[in-house]
């Protein structure tokens, strides 16, 4: 059974001509009130597919109604799990006790919808000896390469074929072993495909040059609950001692801070003032620094965040994206807008995607005025310098922004664009909305809730 509402199941980068998925927004009005904010896409989705690790139940509470939450239960039920979900109540449970191999044709039906299924493999591995992965979906910021997974897959002991063309097959017949693995780059999800399939693993593995975020730490202490024994070294390194068994868990998922530091955003471009319940000042910390030193103020509260903007001017700020502790590279987009409307020249070096500034694009034809290079403009080592991408961008401020028609280009852009216009004078067409549905939960009823004037 699936309770959570049924989203438009759009294409990832389709540009929608579809009528209702058109969103008018008559924009100029400052959004005030108060929303809630969920368990993070980006945490829960990893915890639905641990709870393959083991027969068994398990219960993950606190999820957001996100297009992504049905992509992975799908494909679960695909895989002979049973998975519940209560949308209005956020709890979703998944009985793992049976597991069996999809067929590669239904799995291809999941093509292009998510980047998830790509940490299936260490799951079904342990479970059943082999796994076929669809082709990978995900918003296109750049090239978003999957080697570092499947290096790491090799390095534990699996044969990967990547014939298919839809896919990958990947087989690991006598279980996979522990192994030295070191990632080139800290990937968020290449960290995460080690966790998942060296927790299972016969032996150690030690995993250097990981990412820390908070939600890959939320999914260590998920598999710690199942009977893992995973350790982190001060020096970015994991190292997990492989068991025998695992067994099911129950979680209640941290907040989504992206979706945090969207609405905060949208409210300092809106001028407005926002109360975010469930927001949680530790995972926000990076972000909280740069939103008062832009000039927009915060209160902590036990139920939440309230950001407002304060009155009078923004101040411009020089930021650079970078993995955990660094400022997330999915708060820079709602930021830019809110610095469009700043006092002078802002600088946002983005060091973690080299394609992620596609959304600045209908910005400037709002009014704004963005200046793209291909040269860092900070100080980060960045894997982009003398390469041929746009990957660092000048906002002056600030400039009125007018409504138009717009395209959503990807989930944290399209965001980004519908607070442009919302902050922009006169009407906007947002075509393409129902992109935003794969990250922001029920954002049409928030927007209502704020007072927005959308149709
Ligand atoms: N990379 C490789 N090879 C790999 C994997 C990654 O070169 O095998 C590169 C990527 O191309 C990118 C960098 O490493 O330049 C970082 O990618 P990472 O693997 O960390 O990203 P991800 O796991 O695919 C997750 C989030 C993203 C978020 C990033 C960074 C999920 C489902 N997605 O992606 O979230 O931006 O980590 O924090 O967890 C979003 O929510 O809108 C979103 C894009």
């Amino acid at each position: 059974m699936d309770s959570f509402k049924k989203i438009p199941g759009q294409e990832e980068n389709d540009v929608s001509t579809d009528s209702e998925d058109i969103l008018h927004v008559n924009g100029g009005k400052p959004l005030n009130g108060a929303i809630k904010v969920r368990g993070a896409k980006n945490f829960v989705s990893k915890a639905m597919v641990a709870a393959l690790l083991a027969p068994g139940t398990s219960v993950l509470k606190n999820v957001p109604e996100i297009r992504d939450v049905h992509v992975v239960s799908d494909l679960l039920r695909l895989h002979g799990v049973n998975v519940n979900v209560d949308g209005e109540k956020g709890v979703v449970t998944i009985d793992a006790t049976h597991v069996k191999l999809a067929s590669v044709a239904d799995v291809d039906t999941l093509s292009g919808s998510s980047r998830i299924p790509i940490l299936f493999s260490g799951p079904l591995l342990h479970r059943l000896g082999e796994a076929f992965i669809p082709a990978l979906g995900g918003c296109a910021i750049g090239g978003r390469p999957i080697d570092f997974h499947l290096d790491t897959l090799r390095k534990l002991g699996a044969t990967v074929d990547k014939e298919h063309k839809d896919g990958i097959h990947i087989t690991a017949p006598n279980g996979l072993t522990g192994a030295k693995i070191h990632l080139p780059y800290p990937s968020v999800g290449a960290t995460e495909q080690t966790l998942l399939a060296a927790v299972l693993a016969e032996g150690k593995t030690e995993l250097s040059g990981a990412a820390i975020e908070p939600e890959i730490m939320d999914l260590v202490a998920v598999l710690q609950k199942m009977g893992a024994i995973i350790s982190v070294d001060v020096d970015r390194t994991f190292r997990i001692e492989g068991v025998k068994e695992l067994k099911g868990f129950t979680h209640t998922s941290l907040t989504d801070r992206i979706e945090a530091a969207s609405w905060a955003s949208a409210a300092l471009a809106t001028r407005g003032d926002i109360f975010v319940k469930g927001a949680t000042q530790p995972e926000m910390m990076t972000f909280l620094n740069v939103f008062r030193k832009v000039g927009g103020e915060f209160d902590v509260t036990d139920k939440g965040i309230r950001f407002w903007h304060p009155g009078g001017d923004l101040k411009p700020v020089a930021i650079e994206t970078d993995v955990h502790p660094g400022f997330m590279t999915d708060w820079q987009q709602p930021l830019v807008v809110a610095l469009t409307q700043a006092n002078g020249l802002s600088i946002v070096h983005e060091t973690v995607y080299e394609n992620r500034f596609g959304f600045t694009k209908p910005l400037v034809q709002m009014g704004a005025t963005i200046q793209l290079y291909r040269e860092c403009l900070g100080s980060l080592p960045c894997r982009f310098q003398q390469r041929n991408y746009k990957h660092s961008a000048v906002i002056f401020g600030p400039t009125p922004l007018t409504g138009r028609d717009i395209d959503v280009p990807d989930l944290r852009g399209g965001f980004s664009h519908l607070i442009a216009a919302l902050a922009a004078k006169g009407p906007s067409n947002v075509h393409g909305i129902s992109l935003i549905d794969r990250g922001y939960a029920d954002f049409r009823g928030k927007l209502r809730q704020l007072g927005a004037d959308i149709d």
